[in-house]
């Protein structure tokens, strides 16, 4: 099957300074894909980098289409939906109003997204500021699911979650990996066991190691160790301290 995204030599820059170098993996069109590695070796940079926000160089197809050249947006326009790091909630405005402001298309999905995320929809009034983390990145999953997109990539989308709520968004991300592929960045490799198909590993800003299997990666005691830091042992105990106060709400974010 033809990957949703190719992307090959790609170098990325941020205030002059390289901070991804010749990296080449591709996405394929069904299921979630891992972007994995420690902290600083250029995972967020790569997403960035895909859809044109910061200064990059290389090549990106998108469903067979070259879009390294264009603007952020068009490639959105495209169907990339995109989950920061830091879910970017407007906080001032309601649940309601954060989708209704993310709907991209004619006919949004709205009932796929009422039935995955019930508790939004109870809470369709409640500024976003005031929901907890788990509930902040519920909507910021909602809004790029609303959407008919060809491929999502969410950045660390259980990090500070308490371990509830980290299974709930795994459970999430599952159904929504039903409906579209994804390139998946995840620190818990518990979570990364569970969904991921694939994996990408980065290190130093390079690509590392790809496997076919997540599982087969993670399974491999010398590898993990030396790529990631740590070793999954399929309990969860080399999960990596996962902040918690998932049950208060977020810092607000200025916007
Ligand atoms: N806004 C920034 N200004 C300067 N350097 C940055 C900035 N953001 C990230 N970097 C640097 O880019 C490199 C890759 O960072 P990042 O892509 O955020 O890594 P990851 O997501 O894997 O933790 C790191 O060395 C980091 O220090
Ligand atoms: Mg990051």
């Amino acid at each position: 099957m033809k990957p949703i995204l190719n992307i090959a030599g790609l170098n990325a820059f941020i205030a002059g300074q390289q901070v991804i170098e010749d990296v080449s993996f591709s996405v394929p069109a069904t299921g979630i894909t891992a972007l994995l590695g420690r902290n600083g070796v250029g995972k967020t940079s790569t997403i960035k980098a895909i859809i044109g926000l910061i200064g990059r160089t290389g090549t990106v197809e998108l469903d067979g289409q070259r879009i390294e050249k264009e603007e952020t947006h068009r490639i959105i326009r495209r169907g990339v939906g995109y989950v920061p790091e830091d879910r970017e909630v407007f906080s001032k405005l309601t649940v309601a109003e954060n989708l209704k402001l993310a709907e991209r298309d004619a006919h949004p999905r709205r009932q796929l997204v009422e039935e995955l995320f019930p508790d939004l929809v109870k809470r369709s009034g409640q500024l976003a500021g005031t929901l907890s983390g788990g509930q902040q990145q519920m909507v910021s999953l909602a809004r790029a699911l609303l959407n008919e997109n060809k491929v999502l990539l969410i950045d660390e989308p259980t990090k500070g979650l308490a371990p509830k709520i980290v299974q709930e968004v795994a459970d999430t991300l599952a159904q929504a990996a039903a409906t579209v592929p994804i390139l998946l960045v995840e620190q818990n490799l518990q979570v990364v066991r569970q969904l991921a198909d694939g994996a990408v590993v980065l290190s130093g800003g390079r690509v590392a190691h790809t496997a076919d299997s997540a599982a087969d990666f993670l399974a491999d005691e010398d590898l993990t160790r030396r790529l990631l830091g740590v070793h999954d042992d399929g309990a969860g105990a080399a999960a990596p301290a996962a902040g918690s106060g998932a049950g208060e709400p977020a810092p607000e974010v200025a916007r």
